[in-house]
């Protein structure tokens, strides 16, 4: 049997069955991928998700305060009493270096937690694209599949998630040209091609990126749209999103 290469678009609820013997990249760009990636380069120990504020409130107690920091956003803004927000720009090192962040946003957190089960699970964004492609190269290697979660905007889809993953499988496309492609990675690919080539003024030019900018957080958008920032891969195991080749402290 042919490798597949599936895009999925909005939180992907397929059994876990599904997503065994393959590698999963979840895309949100605008932010959660982008701010999840960031933090951990610079230095976040690790980021726990949760699908609601009360969960991660709840877990918040059971830490020493000086070690965790409580993050996410509701429309956009950050979430009241919650140390962070979910724009890059403020998860500096000198905030974030060596602490647990337990965060909760509208779409990138449910995204990630949905697809619980497959073989590894990566946070893919522009600003760490070839690394995230490094992780796709080596699936290929080894045989897996390949599933892409964009995780969208409402539940919609996002035209900066499925430009992003586009770009990430036109740079394998070659070593997967006998694999079974599903029609939405196909539909990426050609997205990527039509709006790829200038990344910020895509971004801008989105639904969620132009609420952004009204909302007062035009530089995430820059943020976002900037390419290999950071050559790092957050993988999401054993509850938590640490950076690839970090070995896992429990
Ligand atoms: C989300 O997870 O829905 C987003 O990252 C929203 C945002 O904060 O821009």
């Amino acid at each position: 049997m042919s490798v597949r290469v599936d895009v999925y678009f909005g939180p992907a609820t397929l059994p876990p069955s599904e997503w065994q013997g393959r590698v999963v990249v979840v895309i949100d760009v605008l932010r959660a991928s982008t701010t999840m990636a960031t933090a951990l380069a610079h230095g976040a120990r690790a980021i726990i998700p949760f699908e609601s504020a009360d969960d991660a409130v709840a877990r918040f107690k059971s830490f020493d305060r000086s070690e965790v920091l409580l993050a996410g956003e509701r429309r956009m803004a950050r979430i009241s009493g919650f140390d962070l927000g979910n724009s890059p720009a403020e998860f500096t090192r000198e905030v974030v270096e060596g602490k647990t962040i337990l965060m909760t946003t509208t779409n990138g957190t449910a995204a990630l937690m949905a697809v619980q089960g497959a073989t590894e699970i990566v946070l893919g964004a522009f600003v760490n694209l070839s690394a995230t492609v490094a992780v796709l190269r080596h699936a290929i290697r080894n045989t897996l599949g390949i599933a892409v979660v964009c995780a969208g905007s409402e539940r919609q889809f996002a035209m900066e998630d499925a430009v992003c993953a586009g770009r990430m499988l036109r740079a394998v496309s070659r070593r997967l040209a006998t694999a079974h492609w599903n029609d939405a990675a196909r539909a990426v690919v050609a997205l990527d091609r039509r709006y790829g080539k200038d990344i910020e003024g895509c971004l801008r030019d989105t639904v969620h990126g132009r609420a952004l900018a009204e909302a007062g957080f035009s530089g995430d958008v820059a943020l976002a749209a900037a390419l290999d920032t950071h050559a790092i891969v957050p993988v999401y195991a054993e509850r938590q999103v640490t950076p690839l080749g970090r070995p896992r402290r429990r």
